[in-house]
């Protein structure tokens, strides 16, 4: 298949999940030109996925970035829904829901059942096995993971996930999608976290236990890494931006993954999370945020 073609085969793409993620894949997927169903099955958070999307254009807009032709047009190809059926005339489906092995069994399977036997379902987990997620469905050869990183507008990488089933041509056509929405895709094997959260999870799950030992304070073990390591942001700041929720899935699924205690999750990083300090979704975390 050539480039066009793939693109062809693949103009109308559903995300499921319209959080942090989904919300910005569907934004960046309609700015390139994608017709795009974006589907919540929590009403209120599907509109504030749409809102949130409305508002970064908007914004765009006014930097003279964009067109107000534009980005009505943008808009346009942009439609939310709270139900799965809505799904059936797409060709790629990114699924983008919370990080939790369960709900995102029982996605897969419901998407399946709403779209042809050929629609390639993908994944934007942070560091569940594609492998597993590929045996919800018939079909496991068009299951791949489609690893955006957030936030999705800006950042330039998606991880191309191939589980053990996944065919050569469902991986050509995520990488087609993503350079077509403007991103360098990067092919990696299916192991728990892939490369990128295995490498930076841990770090931020050492900032915690660095926090919560009194080695530093939050500001200044954010600096250390900024002016020390040359990150464009500490890995305190970083965790509220990815969620802390995320953040400690992602620890949990490389501490199952691995079966290695080196990856435990932080206590404190488990106490935030159960008193519902998830970042800067929440309004707090390791600072404090307007929501
Ligand atoms: N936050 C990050 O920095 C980041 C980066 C890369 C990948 N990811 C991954 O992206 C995925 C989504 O993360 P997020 O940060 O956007 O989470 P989020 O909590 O912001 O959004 C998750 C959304 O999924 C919806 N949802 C839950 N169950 C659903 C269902 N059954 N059907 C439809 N929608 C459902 C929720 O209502 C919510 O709107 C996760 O797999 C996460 O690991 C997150």
């Amino acid at each position: 298949m050539t480039l066009e073609q793939e693109q062809e085969a693949t103009s109308i793409l559903g995300v499921v999940g319209a959080g942090t993620m989904g919300s910005g894949i569907a934004q960046v997927a309609a700015q390139s030109g994608y017709n795009v169903v974006l589907i919540d099955t929590d009403e209120e958070m599907l509109d504030r996925g749409l809102a949130r999307i409305t508002s970064d254009v908007d914004s765009l807009v006014e930097k003279e970035r964009l067109s107000a032709e534009n980005r009505d047009e943008i808009l346009s190809r942009i439609e939310g829904a709270t139900t799965l059926e809505r799904l059936d005339p797409c060709e790629l489906v990114i699924e983008a829901v919370t990080e939790d092995r369960e709900i995102k069994a029982g996605v897969f399977k419901e998407i399946s059942e709403s779209v042809d036997p050929e629609t390639i379902i993908a994944s934007n987990t942070s560091s569940l096995s594609i492998t597993e997620l590929a045996h919800c469905v018939p079909n496991p050869e068009r299951v791949v993971g489609m690893h955006f990183f957030n936030p999705v507008t800006r950042m330039k990488l998606v991880e191309v996930v191939a589980g053990r089933a996944t065919s050569e041509e469902t991986i050509a056509v995520a990488i087609a999608t993503a350079m077509q929405m403007g991103k360098t895709p990067v092919v990696v094997g299916d192991s728990p976290g892939f490369v990128a959260n295995r490498l930076m999870i841990p770090m931020i799950n050492e900032a915690i236990f660095s926090l919560n030992e009194g080695v530093a304070s939050c500001d200044d073990i954010d600096q250390i890494m900024q002016l020390g390591a040359g990150y464009p942001m500490g890995p305190l700041a970083l965790a509220d931006l990815i969620g802390l929720d995320v953040c400690l899935s992602i620890m949990e699924a490389l501490h199952h993954g691995f079966g290695d205690d080196k990856y435990r999750p932080a206590p404190l990083l488990r106490q935030m999370v159960a008193g519902g300090q998830l970042g800067r979704k929440s309004g707090s975390g390791f600072y404090e945020y307007q929501v």
